[in-house]
């Protein structure tokens, strides 16, 4: 059985650990707020989609994504109409191609940002050294490429199998372990577009993947319908260090922060927010080590925080 829990692109910023917790007590304070049990889940800068996934999870009936970045909805989009990944998402990306697409709208851009990125910043190739390497090393796990294991085998004095005959069907991510374990010393970094790969793999396999709402724009755009007190509205904007992260997706000007303060001090829904400080009401905050953010060296913990604005009763 596939396991649905923590799905989500692993995105910088993405709460790919933390969503179930942030949507347990979203959904607690509504409760004591309406005395009635929230319905509909808007996730206003939905990113990687982890809140969005996690929402579908909570049984949410109807959840919404909605993002600025055109390449990655785009991306979902066609992955939720195909209901596969098609040929394009196994294909290596040289640093050559990345640097063509990762400013473009479509899904090849998507896939650059997604998988191709440094600590999926969206913006600096992951894969410096080594190219050809590892370009190969993609080519015998997506491709099942029998020359290159050829001479890989050849190379390392070994007589690896193109499929394992112990299985039946083996996974992307189960291929990645074999050879890297067979081919690379222990600690290699080798591979890890394919664990990226396998994230959007397990979201198109997700049954309830179809239901999810999914909208290109900026959060200040969308058109809410549903009822105040059947509604959460939750906003988690790139934060203020990482927001030179590809800034052609950000919204323009520099006052993001400004934007979302006023439009939620407006706003007749209640609307949660993820962010370090606000002139909102803290609701929760919890110790977090962002994995995605690889130039966190040591990897320090950081204090999340979420605030509610106040909403029409
Ligand atoms: C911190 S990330 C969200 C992470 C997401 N919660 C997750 O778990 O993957 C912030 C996202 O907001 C998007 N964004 C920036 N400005 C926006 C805007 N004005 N409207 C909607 N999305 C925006 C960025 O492209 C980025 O993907």
């Amino acid at each position: 059985m596939t396991d649905f829990k923590n799905l989500g692109l692993s995105i910088m910023g993405s709460k790919r650990r933390l969503a179930p917790t942030l949507i347990t007590e979203m959904v607690k304070n509504h409760i004591e707020k309406y005395q009635t049990i929230p319905v509909h889940f808007i996730d206003g800068f939905g990113g990687g989609g982890a809140m969005s996934f996690s929402a579908l999870n909570y049984g949410f009936l109807s959840v919404t994504y909605n993002e600025l970045n055109t390449a990655i909805v785009t991306m979902l989009q066609h992955v939720q109409k195909n209901r596969k990944l098609t040929h394009e998402f196994y294909e290596w990306v040289g640093k050559e191609d990345f640097d063509l697409f990762k400013r473009g709208d479509d899904i090849q851009s998507g896939i650059c940002q997604s998988f191709y990125s440094f600590g999926g910043n969206q913006k600096d190739y992951s894969f410096g050294k080594q190219e050809l390497m590892l370009s190969e090393f993609h080519a015998l796990v997506a491709d099942s490429n029998q020359d290159i294991l050829n001479e890989w085998n050849q190379k390392h004095n070994k007589n690896i199998p193109l499929k394992d005959p112990n299985k039946l069907f083996e996974t992307l991510r189960d291929r990645k372990l074999r050879f890297k374990k067979a081919f690379f010393k222990k600690g290699c970094r080798h591979g890890e577009q394919f664990e990226r790969i396998a994230q959007l793999e397990k979201i198109c396999c997700y049954p309830r993947f179809q239901q999810l709402n999914l909208i290109n724009g900026s959060f200040d755009e969308l058109v809410i319908l549903t009822p105040p007190n059947e509604t959460i509205v939750y906003f988690d904007p790139p934060y203020q260090n990482t927001r030179k992260y590809n800034q052609k997706h950000q919204s323009k000007g520099n006052d993001l922060n400004k934007k979302v303060f006023d439009y939620m001090a407006k706003s007749e829904y209640t609307i949660y927010l993820s962010e370090y400080e606000s002139p909102f009401e803290e609701i929760y905050s919890v110790k977090h080590r962002n994995q995605m953010n690889q130039r966190n060296k040591g990897n320090k913990p950081t204090i999340e925080k979420l605030f509610v604005n106040k909403g029409k009763i």
